[in-house]
C-alpha cells in the first residue's frame, strides 16, 4: 500500500495538464483545456481538463480521474505502475511500500498465498464429504463444472484451517478474513460446514470467499469480509471463468447469485458474473464495460429484482459511454437464473437476453409507472423526474433518445422537452448566467460549492449532514480531505484516489464535471453556500421538532425535561423564521 501522503504530494507535484498535454494535445477552452477524447472516437471535442482542480473529464465517453487515473488508461497499466511512472519523472522515490507498515499490518504477497492454500484445502475437501457432493449434484452440477470454477467445501470442525497453517494464531489469518476471535479470545474457523466459492480476481489469485450453507440454514450465503485483497464494490464473481464467453459473444451478462452463475455455465452459457450481494456499482459497470460492448442485467422478477435492476441503471448513467449498450430482462415472478435455466433451457435464455429491455426502455417504463399521463400535471411531472436522470446521462446518443421519447409520450416538442429539464449543452461553453438545474439535495448542491472554493469547507457544519445519504457521506468526505490537505488544490485528486470503487467516488465525480462546465460566479458563491448552510440547519431543527412532538404527544409536555423544552421552543422560532422566509 503506497501511503495516502503520497499519493497527494504526487499529485501536487505533476501537472494533469502538462501530462495529458504530452499525450494529447489540448487546446486552452475557457479556464479549462480540451481535445478530443482518446478513450472514444469523437469529432468535436468534450474531453476537458481542469488545471485548477487537477483532473480531467470527458463529456462524451465519461472518463474521469486525475493524473494518476490518466496514465493507468491511456497506457492500460496498473495503480501501482501509474504511480511509480508519475514519481520517477517528477523525480520523487515511492516510500517502500511495507517499510511504513506496523508490524503486523497486512502484506498482500502474504494473504493471497494464505487464500490460495485456503481456497486448495476447500477444494480437496470437497470429494470427502458425501453430503456435499450430494447436495452439488442435486442441484444439477457436474464435477467439471465445479472443478471450473473451483468449488469447495469447509468441513465441520471449529478449527479445520489448522491442518494447513501451522501457526493458527497467526493475525494473518484473521486479516484474510478466515479466523475470527471471538469476544473470550477464542480463535475459530469463519466458514465450517459450507459449500465454498471462491471470487478470483483478474490475476487468478482467491481473494474472498462466499460459503453456502448445506440445505436449510441462515445465513444462506457467508461471504468474506472486506480486506485488504478484496474490495466488494470492485470484484464480481466468475470472470475469470467468463471471458472467453464474454470475448466470443461481447456481451456480459449480470446476475445475483453464485449459483445463478454457475448453473448457467452448466447449461453452457458462459459469459455470466454476479455482483457479490451488494448492489451493482458504477465501478462494476465500468469494469465490466471494459470487456463488452453489451451488459445485460438479469434480475429476479420480484420487487427487490426491479429495485436492483433501478440502481444498476442508475450507476449505468453516469458511466455508460456512447456505442456501448445496456439491457435489462426480468424473469418471472418465483424465478432466478438458476431455476429459469433449469426449467426451461438454454435457448429460452438466450432468447430473453437477446430480447432485453433496453436501458431507455426501462427508464421511461419507470418513470410513466409513477405519473398520470392522461392529466397535464401527470406530463410535467413526469418531466421533472427524468430531468435529474437525464442530466446524468454521458452518451448524447442515448440522451437524444430519451428526450425523443419523451416528447412522444407528454406531447411537449423535443425542444420543448430540452427546455423544461433545462439539459445544458454537453459541449461548448455554458451560456453566461443559465438557471443551474435543480440538484437532488442539499449535501449534493455544497459538494461544487466545496470543489470551487475549498477554504468554504472550515465553515461546514459537518454535525449537520445527514449520516444516512451517500450525498452527506461523500461531501463529509470532501470537506474532511480539504481540511486535512497540506494544498487545497490536489485535496479533490487525492480524494478520488482515496475513493477509487467508492460509491461516494460517483457522486464526486458527476458534481466536479458539472462544475467544470458551469463554474459559479465568484460573487454569487457564498450567497449559494449560505444558504445551502441556512438549509441544512432548518432541516436539523425540523427533524427535532419532529421528534420533540411525537415524544410530547407521546408522554405529554409535562414529560419533557428542561433542557428538551428549550429545543423545543428553539426549533419552533427556528420554523418559525424558515416558514415566514418561504
Ligand atoms: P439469493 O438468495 O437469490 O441466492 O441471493 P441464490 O444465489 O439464488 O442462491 P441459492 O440458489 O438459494 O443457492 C443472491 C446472492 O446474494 C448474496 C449471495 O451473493 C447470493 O448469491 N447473499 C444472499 C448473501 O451474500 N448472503 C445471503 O445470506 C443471501
Ligand atoms: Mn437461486
Amino acid at each position: 500500500m503506497i501511503p495516502d501522503a503520497f499519493i497527494q504530494e504526487l499529485l501536487h507535484r505533476v501537472d494533469v495538464v502538462d501530462l495529458i498535454d504530452a499525450y494529447v494535445p489540448l487546446k486552452k477552452a475557457g479556464a479549462n483545456f480540451a481535445a478530443c477524447c482518446p478513450f472514444h472516437s469523437e469529432k468535436s471535442p468534450s474531453f476537458t481538463v481542469s488545471p485548477s482542480k487537477q483532473f480531467y473529464h470527458c463529456f462524451g465517453c465519461g472518463a474521469h480521474g486525475t493524473a494518476i487515473g490518466f496514465l493507468m488508461e491511456y497506457a492500460g497499466i496498473g495503480f501501482v505502475d501509474a504511480v511509480k511512472e508519475l514519481a520517477a519523472r517528477a523525480g520523487l522515490a515511492v516510500p517502500d511500500e511495507q517499510a511504513n507498515l506496523a508490524p503486523h499490518a497486512p502484506r498482500v504477497p502474504v494473504l493471497t498465498e494464505i487464500m490460495a492454500r485456503t481456497a486448495k484445502f476447500y477444494y480437496q475437501r470437497l470429494r470427502c464429504s458425501e453430503k456435499a457432493v450430494a447436495y452439488l449434484k442435486d442441484r444439477g452440477l457436474s464435477g467439471e463444472i465445479a472443478r471450473r470454477f473451483g468449488i469447495g467445501y469447509a468441513p465441520e470442525g471449529s478449527q479445520s484451517l489448522a491442518n494447513v497453517f501451522s501457526d493458527y494464531v497467526s493475525q494473518d489469518l484473521q486479516l484474510a478474513g478466515l479466523v475470527i476471535k471471538s469476544d473470550s479470545g477464542r480463535l475459530y474457523d469463519r466458514f465450517r460446514d459450507r459449500i465454498m466459492f471462491p471470487i478470483i480476481n483478474q490475476k487468478g489469485e482467491t481473494i474472498a470467499f462466499g460459503g453456502r450453507v448445506i440445505g436449510p440454514g441462515e445465513p444462506k450465503y457467508l461471504n468474506s469480509p472486506e480486506t485488504p485483497l478484496f474490495e466488494k464494490g470492485r470484484e464480481v464473481f466468475g470472470l475469470p471463468q467468463a471471458r472467453t464467453a464474454i470475448r466470443q459473444s461481447d456481451t456480459v451478462i449480470v446476475v445475483e447469485g453464485y449459483m445463478d452463475v454457475v448453473a448457467l455455465a452448466q447449461h453452457g452459457i458462459g459469459n455470466v458474473v454476479a455482483t457479490l450481494g451488494t448492489a451493482t456499482t458504477a465501478t462494476h459497470v465500468q469494469k465490466l464495460l471494459r470487456q463488452a460492448e453489451r451488459l445485460v442485467f438479469c434480475f429476479d422478477g420480484d420487487v427487490a429484482g426491479r429495485k436492483a435492476a433501478w440502481r444498476a441503471l442508475e450507476n449505468c448513467l453516469d458511466v455508460l459511454p456512447e456505442q456501448k449498450t445496456a439491457g435489462f430482462v426480468f424473469l418471472p415472478e418465483k424465478d432466478d437464473p438458476d431455476s429459469f435455466v433449469r426449467r426451461q433451457g438454454r435457448d429460452a435464455f438466450l432468447r430473453m437476453i437477446a430480447d432485453a429491455t433496453p436501458l431507455s426502455d426501462f427508464l421511461l417504463r419507470e418513470l410513466v409507472r409513477n405519473c398520470d399521463l392522461t392529466a397535464a400535471e401527470g406530463r410535467a411531472k413526469l418531466i421533472a423526474d427524468a430531468r435529474p436522470l437525464l442530466g446524468r446521462l454521458q452518451s448524447i446518443s442515448l440522451r437524444l433518445q430519451m428526450i425523443k421519447r419523451l416528447a412522444q409520450v407528454t406531447g411537449f416538442s423535443q425542444g420543448e422537452v430540452e427546455k423544461l429539464c433545462k439539459l445544458r449543452p454537453l459541449v461548448g461553453p455554458a451560456p453566461a448566467r443559465a438557471p443551474r438545474p435543480a440538484p437532488l439535495s442539499i449535501p449534493r448542491r455544497l459538494l461544487p460549492l466545496l470543489l470551487q472554493k475549498p477554504q468554504l469547507a472550515s465553515s461546514l457544519p459537518l454535525e449537520l449532514l445527514p449520516v444516512d445519504s451517500l450525498e452527506g457521506q461523500a461531501l463529509r468526505r470532501l470537506s474532511e480531505a480539504i481540511v486535512a490537505a497540506d494544498d487545497r488544490a490536489v485535496a479533490y485528486p487525492a480524494l478520488l484516489e482515496k475513493l477509487r470503487g467508492d460509491e461516494c467516488e460517483r457522486i464526486l465525480r458527476a458534481a466536479a464535471a458539472e462544475l467544470m462546465q458551469q463554474p459559479f460566479a465568484e460573487d454569487e458563491i457564498d450567497a449559494e453556500f449560505d444558504g445551502a448552510v441556512r438549509q441544512l440547519r432548518e432541516s436539523e431543527s425540523k427533524r427535532v421538532l419532529e421528534r420533540l412532538q411525537e415524544k410530547a404527544q407521546r408522554v405529554g409536555v409535562g414529560g419533557l425535561s428542561n433542557e428538551e423544552k428549550q429545543q423545543y421552543l428553539s426549533a419552533i422560532s427556528a420554523r418559525g423564521g424558515a416558514d415566514r422566509a418561504v
